[in-house]
């Protein structure tokens, strides 16, 4: 069997390499092996995924922990070269958008590693967006592109890459599917003594966004107007990047108004998420997370890069600059029509597989 080494180091990796992983070896499809980053540590942060979505430990972690965007990427591409040129592996699978994403990328194709890019194509403004510097280097480097929709295949085919692309399906609606049962909606409402439908789950990560006093402080204050106009508790859970943000902008009694707690693992967020009235966020994982459960979503970003949800009104996107929370907070309680199937059928994993494959046959690695 061909070896295969996985990448991962952030949250949303560690969700869409559950299903992969499990896939590859209850399947026999090649020798898997995970490899964890370090970007994200914390226990709620990294470990809780594990124990919840039975991912087996990596077989390395190169800890590289935080620090700049520079010492971060070269820290990952540093640790991944030496593990690459150990593995000798058939491939690298690397996932969405982080300076993980784009590190491990660097590293493998400089050793003629071929790189499997998983949620290849999203594109969005502003381009200067660390994510998106991300996501455009790594398509670039990538030889397989694994497309949520045919969304993300138009976008490569304009910057002119067309090999190597396929159109597969979320991941993370597989994910979202198997791990369904779990999401059990009473028990996840009682401790915060909230209602079914009578809560808005808020959350907010992008440096641009909250490394940025005035920005930061208007988003509270629209969100205390949201909780107080409508008369729905909001439910937060905190990022690490934003606590500290917090403490240093001394913006405590502003976050103290709505039900603030540490970042949650998957079962319980998306349990969460189904019990509530509505999500507002700056995540693209839980803007599609929130369609999933048939939530509508308010992304606070100047765009998304999930596209299909924003034009067909599901969900709305409020720039934080325009300060319309809480208009756009009433239009997304009116009524909209569920757009089916936008991101797949939650087979996602057969088709990336089968894609993952497809690189090994027709490059082979050249390590
Ligand atoms: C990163 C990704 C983003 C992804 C998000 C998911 C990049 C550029 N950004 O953003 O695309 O959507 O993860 O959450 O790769 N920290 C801790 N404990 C941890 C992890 C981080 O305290 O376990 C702190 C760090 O010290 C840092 C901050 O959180 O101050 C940000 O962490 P970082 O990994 O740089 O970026 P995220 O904002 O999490």
């Amino acid at each position: 069997m061909k070896k295969i080494v996985s990448l991962v180091g952030a949250r949303p990796q560690f969700i869409k390499e559950a299903l992969v992983g499990a896939y590859a070896s209850t399947q026999q499809k090649w020798d898997h092996v995970v490899v964890h980053s370090g970007q994200h540590y914390d226990a709620n942060m990294s470990d809780i995924f594990f124990s919840e979505l039975h991912i087996p430990r990596p077989k390395y972690f190169l800890g590289v922990g935080s620090g700049t965007h520079g010492a971060m990427t070269a820290a990952v591409l540093k640790a991944t070269e030496e593990v690459l040129l150990a593995e000798k592996p058939a491939a690298l699978i690397v996932y969405g958008d982080t300076n993980t994403t784009l590190a491990g990328a660097l590293a493998a194709v400089k050793l003629h590693i071929p790189v499997v890019h998983v949620e290849a194509g999203i594109r969005m403004q502003p381009a200067t967006m660390p994510e998106e510097i991300n996501r455009v280097v790594t398509d670039r480097l990538a030889s397989t592109l694994c497309c949520c929709s045919e969304l993300g295949k138009q976008n490569l085919a304009r910057e002119g890459i067309e090999k190597g692309v396929w159109v597969t399906g979320d991941i993370m609606y597989d994910v979202f599917q198997q791990m369904e049962h779990l999401f059990v909606t009473k028990d996840v409402c009682a401790p915060y003594g909230l209602s079914h439908d009578g809560f808005i789950v808020f959350t907010l990560h992008r440096d641009y966004t909250v490394d940025c006093p005035v920005t930061l402080k208007s988003i509270l204050q629209e969100l205390g107007e949201v909780q107080k106009n409508m008369g729905l508790p909001v439910v937060w859970p905190v990022h690490p990047r934003v606590k500290k943000r917090i403490r240093e902008f001394g913006y405590e009694a502003l976050a103290q108004k709505f039900i603030v707690v540490d970042p949650l693992g998957y079962v319980e967020l998306m349990s969460l998420i189904r019990a509530a009235c509505f999500v507002i966020t700056d995540s693209g994982g839980l803007q599609k997370e929130a369609y999933y459960a048939r939530k509508r979503a308010v992304v606070l970003m100047p765009d998304s890069g999930w596209q299909e949800l924003a034009s067909s009104g599901w969900n709305i996107v409020s720039p934080p600059q325009e300060k319309r929370l809480c208009l756009d907070c009433m239009r997304v309680t009116e009524h909209c029509p569920y757009p089916q199937d936008v991101y797949g059928n939650g087979t996602a994993v057969i088709r990336i597989a089968e894609a993952v494959l497809d690189t090994v046959a027709a490059t082979g690695s050249k390590i």
